[in-house]
């Protein structure tokens, strides 16, 4: 650990507790250490609830003390430091701890002074994320639009935490779909290697030739034998196979450039060799077994169906190009971590994938393997969300009413009226496109998820609207004083941070909990907690602010005093809540 990284509270005083506990019974092993953070102050800050546990352990090793008697000795025991200010012991045994001010006094000065917050230290490591991943020729649906919200705010968190992170895309690009596809496009588009088809319209054409292949027998045989050639690598299916994937990824990449998300595109069809390689190597390692024509692979764990690894016209499948791109992922790319983002509804299979990696000596215990699924997503009327015609939505008519709808809005504020045209393009997106993802990120995301533009447009309670005109407050807090970001930092270096109001104290102890936060979601890879955290951020502010003047103005409105502790403490608040935007994916606007 580096003087470079923010520090975690919680870390610090689990060590703390950790070593008095050792020191007042060395003979116990593995002590239970519970620490807590209070949010009802008269407890202390954090709490050390060992003590209870600690005496029934001692109990049943035949030392009878009282918890009190023991949370005492621990209290002995703790070291002096520069984080706690006075521990107390209170009703059966709890430790209340107390923090020092001049600990949160110096994080945000030295915050304020670097114009940024470091993040806690974390042993670097290469990470996979496997995100948004639609399938070419098919609608990029709103289940890939949360794997891409949810994917790209967990490689955001992850970047900020200095991990080598590759945001992979594992496009569905491959696959006996693609034969009947290819025929149909030759057909259809004779000089298709001379000039480029112009399909607008890949759905129909997907439906055009599924039609076909489900009624003519001779369009049938020719689709299977279109696979074939293209497993072959035959130039001319190959080139229209190209054809078609760049229909689609066309596509995928305006929502992408509309939301700002990097991906790189490395689908199906990049394992083809390596899916021939593990099918061979798995079959001689003897892990395959015969089932009705197809060789399968069993976790052998209970309750866990099996995997196709070669179907029964010698074909691979999904789940072949799931272990191949496990095997590349670890042996080639030396990952470290693998994170697949996926509805729920995957899980079992990612579950089973995992078991037969390790079965296969593929995965070893140093590596981490997540699946982050998520419920389904639905309508205001509680069932699958579709148009109203009954068909899949698409998402650029998603975005595009996100933004119409984020205009009149901002017209009925009258915001057109003050902002520039400019401006009020900024705002326009950075409010659609940020509501779409905080609401997708703001709910846990294991539960069902009922999208609502009324919902998430609204300008109260826990949502990036009020978020976002919160942050662009508190900024403007400095600018009305006509305080620069320069003047700032050189501030925070001589003007100390007041926090001997109690709501300057509280606004202190919420914010230097934010590396406690990242480690929390970085565990659990649930970004609700984040959003959770924002909000209350922004509560806590508001209640200094309404409490502690900033700046102070006479009857004219004109400022006749500025506190500079406190827009230091402003400031410091805008950088964390930044930071907390910048992993979710929120673009913060000068003026809204
Ligand atoms: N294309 C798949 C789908 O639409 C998701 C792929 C997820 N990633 C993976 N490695 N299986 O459901």
């Amino acid at each position: 650990m580096s003087d470079n990284n923010a520090i975690s509270l919680y870390d610090t005083l689990f060590n703390l507790f950790k070593k008095a506990i050792s020191v007042a019974y060395p003979d116990v092993c593995d002590p239970p250490v519970i620490i807590i953070s209070n949010s009802n102050e008269r407890f202390g800050d954090y709490q050390c609830n060992s003590a209870m546990a600690l005496s029934k352990q001692l109990k049943n090793d035949g030392i009878t003390t009282k918890p009190r008697g023991v949370a005492e000795s621990i209290v002995s025991k703790v070291e002096d430091s520069n984080l706690i200010s006075k521990l107390e012991v209170a009703g059966a045994g709890f430790i209340n701890i107390y923090l020092k001010k001049e600990f949160a006094q110096k994080t945000l000065s030295t915050l304020v002074k670097n114009g940024k917050i470091l993040p806690p230290y974390t042993k670097k490591q290469k990470v996979i994320v496997d995100f948004s991943s639609p399938n070419i020729a098919k609608e990029m649906h709103v289940g890939h639009l949360r794997s891409t919200i949810i994917g790209d705010s967990i490689a955001r968190l992850l970047e900020f935490l200095g991990h080598d992170v590759l945001r992979i895309n594992h496009v569905g690009d491959w696959g006996t779909q693609f034969g009947m596809l290819i025929s149909h496009l030759q057909d259809r588009f004779p000089d298709y290697l001379s000039v480029s088809p112009p399909i607008a319209d890949l759905q129909s054409f997907y439906k055009e030739s599924k039609a076909r292949f489900d009624t003519d027998e001779e369009f049938k045989k020719r689709a299977y034998n279109c696979v074939v050639k293209l497993q072959a690598s035959n130039p001319d299916v190959i080139k229209a196979w190209q054809l078609i994937c760049d229909v689609s990824r066309k596509e995928f990449e305006k929502i992408y450039t509309r939301l700002d998300i990097k991906l790189i595109e490395r689908g199906e069809s990049f394992y083809q060799k390596h899916m021939e390689a593990i099918a061979k190597d798995l079959e001689a390692k003897g892990l395959l077994e015969e089932d009705e024509g197809r060789k399968v692979m069993f976790s052998k764990r209970d309750n866990e169906i099996p995997l196709t690894i070669v179907k029964s016209d010698g074909g691979f499948t999904y789940d072949t190009s799931d272990m191949a791109a496990i095997k590349q992922r670890v042996e080639e790319e030396k990952a470290d971590w693998v994170i697949y983002v996926t509805d729920a509804g995957q899980s079992m299979h990612f579950q089973v994938l995992k078991h037969c990696a390790e079965r296969a000596g593929i995965l070893k215990s140093c590596h981490r393997i997540d699946h982050v699924g998520f419920g389904v997503v639905l309508g205001n009327d509680k069932k699958k969300f579709k148009t109203r015609s009954g068909e899949t939505v698409k998402l650029s008519d998603l975005l595009d009413e996100g933004l119409k709808r984020t205009l009149e809005k901002l017209k009925e504020r009258e915001r057109d009226k003050v902002l520039t045209e400019e401006e009020l393009k900024i705002a326009q997106e950075s409010i659609a496109y940020g509501c779409i993802k905080y609401a997708d990120l703001s709910h846990n995301r294991n539960h069902e998820y009922i999208f609502s533009f009324d919902k998430m447009l609204e300008d109260k309670g826990n949502t990036a609207v009020y978020l976002l005109y919160a942050l662009t407050r508190i900024r403007s807090i400095a600018r009305t004083a006509n305080i620069s970001q320069e003047k700032l930092r050189e501030m925070a270096e001589n003007i100390p941070i007041s926090l001997e109001h109690e709501k300057e104290w509280k606004l202190a102890k919420v914010l230097i909990k934010f590396p406690d936060v990242l480690i929390k979601i970085t565990t659990d890879l649930y970004l609700h907690h984040l959003c959770e955290y924002c909000y209350e951020i922004s509560c806590v502010f508001t209640e200094f602010y309404n409490n502690c003047y900033c700046l102070e103005k006479n009857d004219l409105g004109e400022i006749v005093n500025v506190n500079m502790s406190r827009i230091l403490l402003t400031e410091a608040t805008a950088i964390i809540m930044e930071q907390c935007f910048s992993i979710l994916g929120l673009k913060s606007v000068a003026y809204m």
